[in-house]
């Protein structure tokens, strides 16, 4: 009787095909669950002579391995298939990803800090909601002084005091009340001022400006490092052009025109014709300036400069709508593949 049954279940699983992981379980249910055939086999076999129980045990016993075994390759067999059908096609052809650029922006910042960093400046920052005397008052602008009117300020109605930074110098006069002379700085950032948005203005722009505090700081060093910075910007053989200029918190002060890169200085549509082009403002920081930050203007002394990164940008990339920077048209941006 029982050697029938072991038979028969011999039988069936040489036969049986699962075609699920669902019916390898209900097989191991079939065959080794509670009541499962191979189970009840070693019910019958109490009722084994004695004689008998040696020789049937090991029958028993290879039985419920070899139904086990089956019952595992089942699974794996099914389980790979499974695995197998979820595995990427390896010969499909990929999909094209488009690799992103760095905006101009980006690049020039970039750019200014290798610039500087390479003669020993740091790069620091600063908060863009600003209070009057970061912005105005500790840089020399006298209260109700016109100049203030140089830069169309976004003032907070219900406190005049608060105010969106129109410059980062407000990041050097951070720099001044937190660190001792030597300083050696520049401080990129957002700034904003209440312009009409056109081709060549934009309320929103971006700058870097530069701090140089020691002792003995003249304003040939000043010439000789933006000489530095137009050449390493735009190619060695560029000249620079110092013309007098105001702002309260330089004296002197100076605005500097590059020679067009473009005409080489001959004269064309990019310089109007005069073979120059501005690109910042700067100058000797007034002794107030200094005084105002605890620094003592007769044993320090210090320059500053300013541009305009979209500025730089435009006459660097020969973009003529500083719009297109806020934008983020992908057919501008990816002109700048490649770019580093
Ligand atoms: N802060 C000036 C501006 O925003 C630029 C500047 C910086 C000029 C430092 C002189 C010295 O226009």
């Amino acid at each position: 009787m029982i050697y029938n049954k072991i038979a028969s279940i011999k039988e069936q699983i040489a036969t049986i095909k699962a075609e699920s992981l669902k019916d390898v379980e209900d097989l191991r249910i079939k065959f080794l669950g509670k009541k499962g055939l191979v189970t009840e086999l070693f019910n019958d076999f109490r009722e084994v002579p004695n004689e008998m129980k040696r020789e049937v045990g090991a029958l028993v016993n290879d039985l419920k391995n070899q139904v086990q075994e089956f019952i595992n390759a089942e699974k794996e067999r099914l389980g790979n298939v499974k695995v197998a059908a979820n595995k990427p096609d390896l010969t499909l052809q990929s999909e094209p990803i488009e690799i992103g650029s760095r905006h101009p922006i980006s690049l020039i910042k970039n750019e200014l800090y290798s610039i500087f960093q390479a003669i020993g400046y740091k790069v620091v920052e600063g908060p863009e909601i600003e209070d009057d005397w970061h912005v105005f008052s500790s840089l020399n602008f006298p209260p109700e002084h016109p100049a203030r009117d140089m830069q169309d300020t976004f003032f907070i109605e219900k406190n005049p005091d608060i105010l969106l930074r129109t410059h980062t110098s407000s990041v050097q006069v951070r720099a001044m009340e937190t660190s001792k002379p030597p300083i050696r700085v520049i401080c990129p950032g957002r700034v904003f001022r209440n312009e009409a948005i056109s081709a060549r203005a934009h309320c929103i722009f971006h700058q870097v400006e530069g701090l140089y505090i020691d002792k003995n700081v003249s304003f040939a060093d000043l010439k000789q490092t933006l000489l530095y910075l137009a050449r390493e910007l735009f190619g060695a053989d560029t000249k620079i052009r110092l013309r007098p200029s105001f702002f309260p918190f330089t004296e002197p002060s100076a605005e500097v025109d590059v020679s067009c890169k473009l005409c080489g200085g001959k004269g064309c549509g990019v310089c109007k014709y005069t073979g120059w082009l501005e690109v910042l403002g700067c100058g000797m920081v007034d002794p107030n300036v200094l005084r105002y930050n605890n620094i003592d203007p007769e044993v320090y002394s210090g320059f500053a400069f300013g541009v305009g990164v979209e500025r730089l940008a435009m006459l660097k990339y020969q973009v003529k709508d500083l719009r297109l920077y806020f934008e983020n048209d992908v057919r501008f941006l990816e002109q700048f593949h490649g770019v580093i």
